[in-house]
């Protein structure tokens, strides 16, 4: 028998924890949690990544502040901004939609300060992570190490399986994994025998964007499938990287598209707002 994960449920169940620290913090300190959203360009996707994280500052009481800039604008001017955000002491965290259009440099997100990087793309932050020491970890991974501990599933000696290694998702999953005692596999599009070392994995996490890719014949039996893909298959309708209707039947737990890791990804991010607003107060 399988489980389906709720990520729906999780992360409301954690929003409302978030909504009460929000109140104490207020209270004690009289001051606001600020986080700044900053959108460049009219990409789709990313305009509901934004509205939704702006819906999300609302649900728990942390405001935010948008700035929205031209698709015609300059480094000069997201980095002006930048670094006003950077200074600005009603601010404390900093986010900038990704993917930029392509004339922009990501080089513009060095001007955020690690203290107020609440996607946990800096350096500094990744760098902390992997030498396993205090940082603010990318709300993507750090949502999948929640449904974890929700779910009870027990992390150490375990073999994990990541497929995908960017450094939003991939990376940072495989450094938590292991800080957390598994023994970690991450694979890619390089890797050659996918389907075996899928196999081995007593938790397999995917985060590649290839709809349904991950079929039951790569699947152990029992194994925790967590999919983080969001993708359209060939109907246009959303699907994960999982083909989940035929895995769900050899896992123990399994994780949905949509209504999975989806919702906690933004709930993380309240969460790190909150964390960066903590610690500029002490
Ligand atoms: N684009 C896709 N995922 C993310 C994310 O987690 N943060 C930001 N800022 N942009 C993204």
């Amino acid at each position: 028998m399988y489980k389906i994960i709720d990520g729906k449920a999780i992360a409301q169940s954690i929003r409302a924890e978030i909504r009460e620290k929000v109140v104490t913090f207020k209270a004690e300190t009289g001051c606001e949690i600020g986080l700044a959203v900053v959108l460049v360009g009219e990409n789709p996707a990313s305009q509901i990544y934004v509205r939704n994280k702006i819906k999300a500052c609302e649900e728990v009481g942390i405001k935010s502040y948008a700035y929205y800039l031209s698709a015609a604008a300059t480094q000069r001017e997201l980095e002006d901004l930048l670094l006003s955000l950077a200074k600005d002491d009603e601010i404390n965290g900093i986010l900038v939609q990704l993917p930029l259009p392509t004339h922009l440099s990501d080089k513009a997100l060095k001007l955020i300060p690690d203290c107020k990087d609440v996607d946990g793309f800096s350096e500094g932050n990744i760098g902390r992570l992997c030498l396993n020491l205090p940082a603010t970890v990318a709300c993507t991974p750090y949502g999948v190490m929640k449904i974890l501990e929700y779910e009870h599933i027990e992390i150490k000696e375990k073999n994990a399986v990541v497929v995908g290694r960017s450094n939003i998702v991939g990376k940072p999953m495989a450094m938590l994994l292991m800080n957390a005692d598994a023994t970690v596999t991450v694979c890619h599009s390089k890797t050659k025998n996918l389907k075996e070392q899928c196999l081995k994995a007593d938790i397999l996490v995917s985060a590649i964007g290839k709809p349904k890719f991950i079929t039951s014949d790569m699947i152990k039996e029992g194994a925790v499938v967590i999919d983080v893909g969001i993708n359209r298959d060939e109907n246009g309708r959303l699907c994960g990287d999982v083909d989940f209707e035929s895995v769900k039947e050899k896992c123990s737990y399994i994780t949905p598209v949509p209504g999975g890791v989806g919702p906690m990804t933004i709930t993380m991010l309240m969460y790190n707002t909150y964390l960066a607003a903590l610690r500029s107060r002490n």
